[in-house]
């Protein structure tokens, strides 16, 4: 039932170093300015923490050393204090700056992040999503937006922070002494090793555990959606047992992953002291063999003055091991916002839908020699804007809605065909009807027509023009579309019946809705046109919404009609009003009728009988009656339509 595969296919190679490089473009890209100040308050803070070191190994040095009188001791300590003071007071300023800037930047960031994943998704072709489940697309702008949130608010700046608080006591330490750095390091190359094989293991079932969320939210859209499926067929118990599957995959990852991440900060403390115990017995030994007993109180020179180094050297040694801490703690939010980043820029990345046409529909009307030119008012009149790139000339051509397809095969994925060799030619205002069983290739035929699917050049012509060459939203303004799957949108009926076309004023709207006989329900129902629709209109019955869809595509008034299934949902009286209000819809218009009920199409100019994407039989009603062949055997019942 669920395709929980999906997710996996969707992140086949994991790059995080290119991709966190592309997420910084972006990120820099939309507040560059704001990052600069952030990065200033971010060093002010990190050098600020770190100097408490370089103070206190002076003022010992002071203390120790100077041999001044004691007021003398007092006042520079004073001094000191005050110039610490002074120093703090910025650090602190720093440290309620940045993250305010940086709560701006990530919001500027995540809007800009989902507009433009919006976006394409406006741009990517229905087989795009023909081919991923929704469940999965939700959660992109949940879940991984969520994931690149903390890593933009949270782990960047850390990171950055640490980075440079690293740096700045690495110098401080290589200053005062090369032996006791290296022994830090030392330590710090533990703990990485450390870090680096345990991240290594929760990384993985963090990677897992984004994914078992993505199936298992796939899954509960799916059992929302297919609520009544389950109900009728008594799916309950099942459908319980394959989300608790879910379930138990999702907390068998979540708490691998989460473990994994728990069992890392204990072990680098416990490093971190180790570290502590190491500093200062390397350090007294360093004060030992540098003499001890020889000076006046017992200690030499260079032993006084290394004592206050030592104690700089513990503090620092600290430092240095919770910053790596800090900065390893980071790892697995970082990597859960590489994959989500990685997913979305990967339907950034997808192809837009192609269109290389030139050839646009304009408002035309005749000029006193009765030769057609452009015009900017409504004339009802409608001429494909031809420019001939050859010689640059533009040629006007009446729009008249003749469609023709020649030879056309086709499949959705290579190597399954479902329409072998089919032709059909639909002169301007002929009603062409396809019929045949479920899967024959009937929607597909339409599908080609409206350029969802596109096949190679030359193969269906509108007009004469190859459809290739039309601009796809011009091609699709002139066609109207009662779709097999209606759906409506959230918002008023008069909005729904609008959405075929915008500038129409009210009346058009009532009109558009008479002619699909849609009007008489809709004035009874309380709140009439503005009653408003949700969920698909599902406070409405199947055969209304369909009739709500007839009314949107009669309002764009376009030549060419495509109506699949239109009355596939309506009782067999409604359809007999359908069926008026359809035939006033079809008058002066090239109509393609796919349907159910072989009544509705009897009128037709041409049916075309399909079987396996083939085309087995043509003609009109009554010329195939007489053939006796597959159209007599549906008509007669003596085969059944799906
Ligand atoms: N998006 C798709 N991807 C792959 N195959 C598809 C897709 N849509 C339809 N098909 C296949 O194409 C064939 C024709 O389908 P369709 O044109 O929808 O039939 P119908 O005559 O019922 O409208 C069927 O075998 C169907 O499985
Ligand atoms: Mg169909």
């Amino acid at each position: 039932m669920p395709k929980v595969n999906i997710r996996n296919n969707m992140q086949t190679s994991m790059n995080p170093a290119i991709t966190l490089k592309r997420l910084l473009k972006v990120l820099f890209a939309v507040s560059g300015k704001k990052l600069i100040f952030v990065g200033i308050c971010l060093i002010i803070s990190a050098i600020v923490t770190s100097g408490a070191s370089i103070y206190i190994i002076n003022m010992l040095q002071t203390l120790l050393a100077s041999g001044k009188a004691e007021d003398e001791i007092i006042k520079s300590l004073i001094i000191g204090v005050g110039v610490m003071g002074v120093v703090y007071f910025f650090g602190i300023c720093a440290n309620v700056i940045y993250p305010r800037i940086m709560a701006i930047v990530t919001q500027d960031f995540l809007a800009d992040l989902r507009e433009k994943l919006f976006n394409k998704m406006q741009d990517l072709p229905i087989k795009f999503f023909d081919n991923h489940q929704r469940g999965d697309l939700m959660s992109m702008y949940t879940n991984d937006v969520d994931a690149i949130r903390q890593l933009v608010s949270q782990s960047l700046p850390q990171v950055f922070l640490s980075s440079i608080m690293v740096l700045v006591i690495f110098l401080v330490m290589l200053y005062y002494s090369l032996w006791l750095t290296l022994i830090v390091l030392a330590c710090v190359v533990l703990m990485l090793v450390v870090v680096k094989a345990v991240s290594k293991k929760s990384a993985k079932y963090f990677v897992k555990q984004q994914k078992s969320i993505g199936a298992i939210e796939g899954f509960i859209e799916e059992m929302i959606h297919g609520q009544k499926v389950i109900k009728v067929f008594n799916h309950e118990e099942e459908t319980k047992e394959k989300f608790d599957k879910f379930n138990e995959d999702y907390f068998v990852n979540s708490s691998k992953a989460n473990t994994y991440a728990n069992i890392l900060m204990p072990m680098l403390g416990n490093l971190g002291n180790i570290m502590y115990v190491l500093v200062a017995f390397a350090g007294s030994v360093m004060i030992v063999k540098n003499g001890l007993n020889v000076g006046l109180n017992g200690l030499s020179r260079e032993a006084i003055t290394l004592i206050p180094i030592v104690v700089g050297f513990l503090t620092m040694g600290r430092q240095f091991s919770v910053q790596v801490s800090q900065v390893s703690q980071q790892i697995n939010a970082v990597i859960m916002a590489l994959a989500g980043a990685e997913r979305i820029f990967k339907v950034m990345d997808e192809e837009p839908e192609h269109d290389e046409g030139y050839v646009t529909l304009v408002n035309a009307k005749l000029d006193e020699n009765g030769e057609i030119v452009e015009t900017e008012e409504r004339t009802g009149m409608w001429a494909w804007k031809h420019p001939h790139k050859a010689d640059g000339t533009i040629t006007y051509q009446k729009l008249e809605g003749d469609i023709e397809m020649v030879d056309v095969d086709f499949a959705y994925v290579e190597g399954k065909t479902v329409l072998f060799d089919v032709s059909l030619h639909a002169h301007p205002g002929e009603k062409y009807a396809f019929v045949g069983a479920t899967g024959a290739g009937k929607t597909t035929i339409t599908n080609l027509i409206n350029r969802f699917y596109d096949i190679e050049d030359g193969k269906v012509r509108y007009d004469g023009i190859n459809i290739n060459k039309i601009k796809k939203p011009d091609l699709r303004r002139s066609l109207g579309m009662v779709l097999q799957d209606t759906n409506l949108f959230t918002g008023t009926i008069l909005e729904n019946i609008r959405y075929g076309r915008l500038d129409a004023t009210d009346e058009e709207v009532y009109e558009a809705a008479k002619i699909a006989n849609a009007d008489d329900f809709i004035t009874r129902l309380p709140d009439g046109y503005n009653t408003m629709l949700v969920n698909n209109g599902s406070n409405l019955s199947q055969g209304q919404r369909q009739l709500i869809s007839i009314a949107r595509a009669a309002v764009a008034n376009t030549p060419v009609m495509i109506l699949d299934e239109a009355t596939s949902s309506i009782d067999t009286r409604t359809e007999a009003i359908v069926q008026r209000g359809t035939d006033q819809l079809m008058k002066g218009r090239t109509v393609f009728v796919i349907a159910h009920r072989l009544s509705t199409i009897r009128n037709s100019d041409t049916i075309m009988v399909l079987d396996h994407g083939k085309v087995v039989e043509r003609g009109t009603h009554d010329e195939l009656l007489e053939n006796k062949g597959p159209y007599y055997k549906l008509y007669t019942g003596a085969v059944e339509l799906d």
